[in-house]
């Protein structure tokens, strides 16, 4: 193993009462995906080769959400350093550097780990912390800085003096820990402190004592927001909907009003996209370049291929691909189904489950009815197929290439190509029939009003 290599520890044994929740903590999501999944994808971007998950008991649906990557029981929780003891099995022999994550702290920036690491690389350093200057420093450990700018130590706020108070410059919790000497550092931890807890903290005194060195790098407070309750929560949600909206606009998107749109972690957006105000993109979304989404739409698991048009209030599931130049307009929702080149759905309909051909015109209020209550059942419409206004399409069924539909049809059997599927009952023509029954109720209502 060579001494760059990158190990993660993510801490996440916290119940997380405060959320008054039934998932764990780290399991509640911002832009689309858990908290704890951030963190690793953040680290992952490292190349870390081994990322380790310390859960408490019971909680064994975050190791789900967590796979490739290892979680670890700690059985009880007596503290952040007995936490990241429980990942000493599953990094034996790891000699690089630990990093010492929380999967309640999911903006982390790949950048700062990154400096973090060479921070410590630079220095020599056995353990480099994670600074920041908060607002209000309360409760945060303070780093206790030695002229030289390295770090001497972390004093808890329970164990600070009224000097040692006066820091403001807090421990984040993250760290860069030299694999080869973290265990036996914190196998010297004990728990004589205010709170009777093994500090994570103490490590960097512990360090110094045996003639090796701590240092420290800074970070905005932004990045390091815990999350404890849903009003943090929706904090972190705000933070990072920033971030996505100006790395849409960096990328060549147009945002028309961009503190209306959601992104989530995985939206991709091609360059001359056009985003009206108020859409909202759920998770596995692509535009591809110069499509439009108008205002008002909300999309997951959807792609949407160059210079297609979407909305204003257009719904797309997972599974709907819009072909080039197609275009999906007001009130239409489209789910597990594929839209043909220049194909249009421009009114008030459901396409669910079915092949829309190249240039097909499905008009206003065509429903595919395409479940029967218990199966799943798809629609095939060929290429330059005409679907009359309000019509019907029952699946399985096939309209075959150039054929129409005509207008109030409900179709259940295929259309061949080039026919005319129409199902109508005939109408009548009774002459100075409306006239009479005007005249015939005007004179009802006469005598009832007398
Ligand atoms: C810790 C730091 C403090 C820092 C602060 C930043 C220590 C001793 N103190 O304090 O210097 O300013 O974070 O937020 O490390 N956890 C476990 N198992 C445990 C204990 C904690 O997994 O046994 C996890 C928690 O889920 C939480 C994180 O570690 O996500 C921090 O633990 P917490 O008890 O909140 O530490 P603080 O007292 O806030
Ligand atoms: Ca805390």
């Amino acid at each position: 193993m060579s001494t760059d290599a990158v190990a993660t520890v993510i801490l996440a044994a916290g119940k997380g009462t405060r959320m008054k929740s039934a998932l764990p903590k780290v399991m509640h999501a911002i832009g689309g995906r858990p908290m704890v999944q951030h963190v690793l994808a953040t680290a992952a971007a490292l190349d870390a080769e081994k990322q380790v998950v310390v859960v408490g008991p019971d909680m064994a649906d975050v190791a789900g959400a967590v796979a490739p990557w290892d979680t670890a029981v700690q059985e009880n929780q007596l503290g952040t350093g007995d936490a990241v003891l429980a990942a000493r099995s599953l990094l034996a022999g790891f000699t690089g550097t630990v990093l010492v994550l929380y999967g309640d702290t999911p903006l982390i920036r790949t950048e700062t780990l990154r400096a973090m690491i060479a921070k410590r690389a630079e220095t020599g350093a056995a353990v480099v912390v994670l600074g920041f200057r908060p607002d209000e420093p309360g409760g945060y450990g303070r780093l206790v800085t030695a002229p030289d700018g390295s770090l001497d130590a972390i004093v808890e706020a329970k164990e600070a003096t009224p000097e040692q108070l006066e820091i403001d410059l807090c421990n984040s919790g993250v760290m860069a820990i030299d694999g080869a000497a973290m265990f036996d550092l914190l196998d010297a931890v004990g728990n004589d402190n205010a709170k009777g807890e093994y500090y994570l903290t103490d490590i960097v005194e512990i360090a110094r004592s045996r003639q090796m060195r701590g240092a420290y790098i800074e970070a905005e407070e932004a990045e390091l927001l815990g999350v404890n309750s849903r009003a943090d929560l929706a904090v972190a949600e705000s933070v990072l909907q920033g971030w996505l909206r100006e790395a849409a606009m960096a990328g060549g998107a147009t945002l028309t009003a961009p503190e209306t749109v959601f992104f989530s972690w995985d939206t991709r957006l091609g360059q001359d996209v056009i985003v009206g105000p108020h859409v909202f993109f759920g998770p596995g979304v692509t535009v591809d370049d110069t499509a439009e989404i108008r205002a008002y739409s909300h999309l997951e698991g959807a792609h949407v291929k160059s210079s297609a048009q979407v909305g204003p209030y257009a719904r797309l599931r997972p599974g709907a691909v819009l072909e080039a130049g197609s275009r999906v307009g007001n009130f239409v929702e489209i789910k597990n189904a594929v839209l043909g080149e220049g194909a249009k759905a421009n009114h008030l309909s459901y396409i669910g489950d079915a092949d829309v051909g190249a240039g097909a015109n499905i008009g206003a209020g065509t429903i595919t009815c395409n479940y029967d209550g218990y199966l799943k059942w798809r629609t095939k419409i060929g290429a330059g197929a005409f679907i009359g206004s309000n019509s019907a399409l029952v699946a399985p069924i096939t309209v075959g290439d150039g054929a129409i539909v005509g207008a109030g049809s409900t179709i259940t059997r295929d259309v061949e190509p080039d026919a005319l599927g129409v199902t109508r009952a005939d109408q009548e023509e009774i002459p100075g029939a409306a006239k009479r029954f005007r005249e015939h109720r005007a004179a009802m209502k006469k005598n009832q009003s007398k």
